[in-house]
């Protein structure tokens, strides 16, 4: 199985650093809230359930300082490291989600002590970690039944061991597939502009020994029709009450192409992606990211000086070309707004 992408190492956080990759394999430890944030904001941790698992661990890093003896004064201590984490990326609820439970946690056990509420805090990040792995094995598990043997299924961005604990939602879904004998081969775009696919999810899928073909994110339309890909399975950064999915830039593109060659497009989250609060997905923020990732490859400059530059991290696809979103509660199908709200209510995975 996959190294873990994260974990609590010696009163700190080991991370893979993910901007490394393919090249090497090598490992952040971060000790402060600064470098986590950073960590998050370069992408060097990165995938809506690794950056909720980091943020976690951040805010038990950033309050690690905290001398106050009153809980009042450690709140504030508590929801100043919150805010500031909360600023690192803008679309992945899960680092939302990840903050509110902490502070919720901090405020169930406001009269235990601050020293022993740090403890409770630490606790709770290892849950939240501990949570991932199981979640991801159950969305593996959920998903399988929906592979068949003999598939080749296209896949975007990286929604793999790398952007979990240690298994991954659309990979883990391949990976519980292989496990249950079915022969999987998977296509992966390049997912530019940082490249995801073509760095992090072809290293992860051939360590894993799983056939897998990188192509252009062009390419897409050419490979379908074609006949090479019978499904397309990708993650989620945030899932709105509609069923509207915000994912990796490129994903809008290949739910459309996958709608007209007429197969079936699946999104891959653990419930914890949901944000349903949200009616529709254009009230979900989309990241803007530095134009330098668009003008530059691997540091090397590759469009005109002073051309202009929009570099939307994320898209939405709309949910009528979402054919099933697959949870560690079960498979939601449209109509989404009664599939979705039944899966958080659902007390079967709790
Ligand atoms: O910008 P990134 O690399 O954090 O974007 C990641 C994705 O879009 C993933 O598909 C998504 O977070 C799901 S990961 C299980």
């Amino acid at each position: 199985m996959p190294v873990p992408t994260i974990e609590w190492h010696r009163g700190g956080v080991k991370i893979i650093d993910q901007s490394k990759l393919p090249k090497k394999l090598t490992y952040l430890y971060c000790t402060d809230a600064t470098s986590i944030w950073q960590a998050i904001r370069k992408l060097q941790v990165r995938g809506a359930p690794a950056i909720g698992v980091a943020v976690a661990f951040g805010v038990v890093l950033g309050i690690k300082g905290s001398t106050t003896k009153n809980y009042r004064d450690f709140e504030k201590d508590l929801n100043e490291v919150i805010d500031y984490l909360a600023t690192a990326r803008p679309t992945a609820i899960n680092l939302f989600w990840a903050l509110e439970r902490m502070k919720h946690v901090a405020n169930v056990n406001r009269d235990e002590g601050i020293p022993e509420l740090k403890r409770i805090l630490l606790n709770e990040a290892q849950k939240i970690l501990e949570e991932d792995k199981e979640v991801c094995r159950k969305i593996g598990e959920n998903g399988q039944a929906l592979v068949e043997n003999g598939d080749t299924i296209l896949t975007h961005c990286n929604a793999g061991a790398l952007a979990t604990v240690d298994y991954g939602t659309a990979l883990g879904i391949i990976y519980r597939a292989r496990e249950e004998g079915k022969k999987v081969s998977v296509y992966v775009d390049e997912s530019r502009p940082l490249l995801q696919g073509a760095r992090l999810t072809t290293w992860e899928l051939m360590r894993e020994g799983i056939d897998v073909t990188l192509i252009c994110d062009g390419m897409v339309g050419r490979v379908m029709e074609e006949g090479r890909i019978s499904k397309v399975l990708v993650g989620a950064d945030r899932v709105a009450a509609n069923g509207d999915c915000a994912n990796k830039i490129g994903t809008y593109n290949l739910a459309i192409l996958a709608h007209a060659h007429h197969m079936p497009f699946y999104i891959a989250c653990p419930t914890s992606s949901f944000d349903l609060t949200l009616a529709r997905g254009n009230e979900i923020p989309i990241e803007e990211r530095d134009g330098d990732e668009v003008t530059t490859l691997y540091g090397r400059r590759i469009a005109p000086e002073g051309v202009k530059v929009y570099n939307p991290a994320f898209d939405v696809t709309p949910a009528h070309l979402i054919t099933a979103i697959i949870t560690e509660v079960g498979i939601a199908r449209p109509l989404y707004k009664e599939s979705l709200k039944a899966q958080v209510t659902n007390p079967k995975f709790q």
